[in-house]
């Protein structure tokens, strides 16, 4: 199939429009929110969205307020020639209809006074490390939702407390909108892709792999149901010996709703963050236990 270029809109009058011809035809519509870089796990998410029948919004907006460090926020590739090229690659029927680039304004006009929190599960690993970064996602996430009125959403599990806030805050708020999780895309060797990984030195690069490696070893041993305390001292010290400088956190959670446990019972995941070359990674794996 032809691949087919998005049309880039940037106002929300534009938006509203073009969402309410294809309701007209009776089309559903599919959202993919992004901070742009696009690489291959958000175009993943694209394709997913598209293989549905339903039209694709692709959103890009670089969200201040999720940043709680102003140098992050700085350095944050800002890429949209790049990105829509990237989108033009996909085969018609895979890829975006829309690419939605709203400007700060739009977003956040004068007197903006509104967040949205999502208590409890805001609050643990990533949350505890990135004071207010989970109110602004949310807060984004939830004007997105309402400004492009679509039927689904589509969240990468890569951000895994990210999908399940998202989860919980459209349910809560009543949007009638699906937030469907997507599979972390990953490189050859494991590792899972992200923006930040272009941050890397390249001997840094070389050892990144090591974090996801360390994960699958630890589920492996958390599904033969050796306790969470062994398993955590265990990978930390083998992340730590692959070179990363620091891990931020560690943790054994229910996927359901986060809660912290000490052995994998039910469906569960394992979820890291750690520092290397002065990157802070994200990573997570399911953990399923042995069957009796
Ligand atoms: P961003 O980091 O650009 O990610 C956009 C979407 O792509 C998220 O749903 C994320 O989980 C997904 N994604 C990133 N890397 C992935 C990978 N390797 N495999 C599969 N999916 C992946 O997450 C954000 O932006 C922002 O917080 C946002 C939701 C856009 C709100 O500002």
């Amino acid at each position: 199939m032809r691949a087919h270029a998005p049309d880039i809109i940037r106002r929300l009058p534009e938006l509203r429009a073009r969402v309410a011809s294809w309701r007209k035809d009776g089309l559903k519509v599919a959202v993919v929110p992004t901070m742009g870089a696009l690489h291959a796990g958000h175009l993943s998410l694209v394709s997913q969205a598209a293989a549905t029948g339903a039209r694709v919004i692709v959103t890009l907006f670089v969200n201040p307020r999720q940043f709680n460090n102003p140098e992050d926020l700085a350095a944050y590739p800002r890429t949209e020639l790049a990105d829509a090229a990237k989108l033009a690659t996909l085969p018609a029927g895979l890829g975006a209809d829309v690419l939605y680039v709203p400007d700060g304004a739009t977003m956040y006009p004068s007197g903006f006074a509104t967040d949205v929190v999502v208590a409890g599960l805001s609050e643990g690993m990533c949350g505890a490390f990135r004071p207010g970064h989970f109110t602004g996602m949310a807060t984004v996430v939830t004007k997105l939702f309402t400004q492009t009125g679509a039927d689904l959403a589509f969240f990468g599990e890569k951000d895994f407390q990210q999908l399940k806030i998202v989860q919980r805050l459209a349910a809560d708020l009543d949007l009638p909108i699906e937030v469907i999780g997507c599979t972390t895309v990953r490189e050859n060797d494991g590792l899972a892709m992200s923006s930040r990984n272009m941050r890397l030195s390249a001997a840094a690069r070389e050892v990144a792999p090591v974090l996801y490696a360390q994960l699958q070893a630890a589920a492996a041993q958390l599904a033969k149901s050796t306790a969470f305390s062994a398993v955590r001292a265990e990978a930390t010290t083998g992340i730590l010996a692959g070179g990363y400088q620091a891990v931020e956190y560690l943790e054994l959670r229910q996927e359901t709703d986060l809660t912290p446990i000490t052995h994998a019972t039910g469906p569960c995941r394992l979820l890291v963050a750690a520092w290397l070359d002065g990157v802070r990674l994200i990573d997570n794996v399911p953990v399923r236990a042995d069957a009796a």
